[in-house]
């Protein structure tokens, strides 16, 4: 199996890494537009095989599709990080352009790849795509609340002085730091509700840490997070590649669920061979409702930006 990792960048490189780690493919392609940079990336990342003991042949293009031909799956990280005290909002007019046409160039050599989009803002990039490629909805992922419910669990884990991986949670709704909604009604620890060991106020600092978790990383880094980025890139083509059939939150086209259509929004979905396989219909209490369909409205806004 092949897999290609568009944008060898922070994010691409690190999501390439954990999949020839984890052997996710026989080849990795790993292309950018940059002259030399993802050659250079695969060849350092090569030079680990021998360390880490994996057997994915990992391949560095510039601008090269040609060599991308037959992938089952296409991540795309190509495109501008946000800076600190940008939004990722600010990043849809130079990033449209090259999610759309790195989009086509995969599909032209790859027709039945499975499409990740990682490239911010996400949901509208997702829409972008989902539109523009003619591609049956369930091929196109956006992947944004698999990382923000990953970051919901770290906050939670703090919280807890616990391990993440006994931890359940998950955030639904925009990939933006107003837009996300972490669902602590549904979070739990050891299969126990986390409302039942965490005061109201505990949780509200844990679900306003996570919604601003990338931007504060930002501050830190003077440039956006790549290993958490990366490493669920890695997880959702784990999900498709081995068809694990696992739950994610992911951003998929919906038509009616959660009562929103022609859209792309966070949702959770079981993700396997076909792509997004099944959205889960979790009930939610008028609140969270209200938080989902105004969450719809300012993505809803973004993608409107795209028509103009
Ligand atoms: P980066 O600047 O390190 O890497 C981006 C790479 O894309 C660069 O190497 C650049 O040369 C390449 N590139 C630009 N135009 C291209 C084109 N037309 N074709 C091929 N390659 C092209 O940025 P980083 O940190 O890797 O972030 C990448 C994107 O992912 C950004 O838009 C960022 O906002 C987004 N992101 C999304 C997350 C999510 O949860 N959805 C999380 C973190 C980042």
């Amino acid at each position: 199996m092949k897999i290609t990792v568009v944008g060898a960048g922070a994010v691409g490189a690190t999501c390439a890494d954990n999949i020839a780690r984890k052997e996710l493919a026989e080849e990795l392609v790993l292309l950018d537009i940059k002259e030399g940079f993802a050659e250079g990336k695969a060849i350092d990342m090569m030079q680990t095989a021998a360390l880490l003991g994996f057997n994915t042949k990992i391949t560095g293009v510039t601008n090269d599709y040609s060599r991308t031909a037959g992938s089952a799956v296409a991540v795309i990280t190509s495109g501008l990080p946000r800076k600190p005290g940008m939004t990722r909002e600010e990043l849809i007019g130079i990033n449209a352009g090259i999610v759309k046409g790195v989009a086509e160039n995969i599909l032209k050599f790859s027709p039945d790849a499975i499409i990740i989009v990682i490239s911010n803002p996400m949901d509208t990039m997702t829409y972008l795509s989902l539109k523009s490629l003619g591609l049956p909805k369930n091929r196109i992922i956006g992947m944004g609340g698999t990382l923000d419910s990953a970051r919901f669990k770290y906050y939670l884990s703090v919280a807890l002085n616990c391990n993440s991986n006994d931890l359940q949670g998950f955030v639904i709704g925009g990939h933006g730091d107003t837009t996300m909604i972490p669902l602590t009604r549904y979070a739990t620890y050891q299969s126990l509700p986390v409302t039942d060991i965490l005061s109201a106020d505990v949780l509200a600092k844990v679900a306003a840490d996570t919604m601003v978790g990338g931007a504060t990383l930002t501050g830190l880094l003077g440039t956006s997070a790549w290993y958490a980025p990366g490493a669920a890139g890695a997880a959702l083509v784990e999900s498709i590649v081995r068809d694990e059939k696992k739950l994610f939150t992911c951003c998929v086209a919906l038509d009616g669920e959660y009562g929103q259509s022609d859209i792309c929004l966070g949702v959770p979905v079981i993700v396997g061979r076909n792509g997004w396989e099944k959205i889960i219909d979790y009930n939610l209490n008028e609140e969270e409702k209200a938080a989902f369909n105004k969450s719809a409205d300012a993505v809803r806004a973004m993608n409107n930006v795209l028509k103009e």
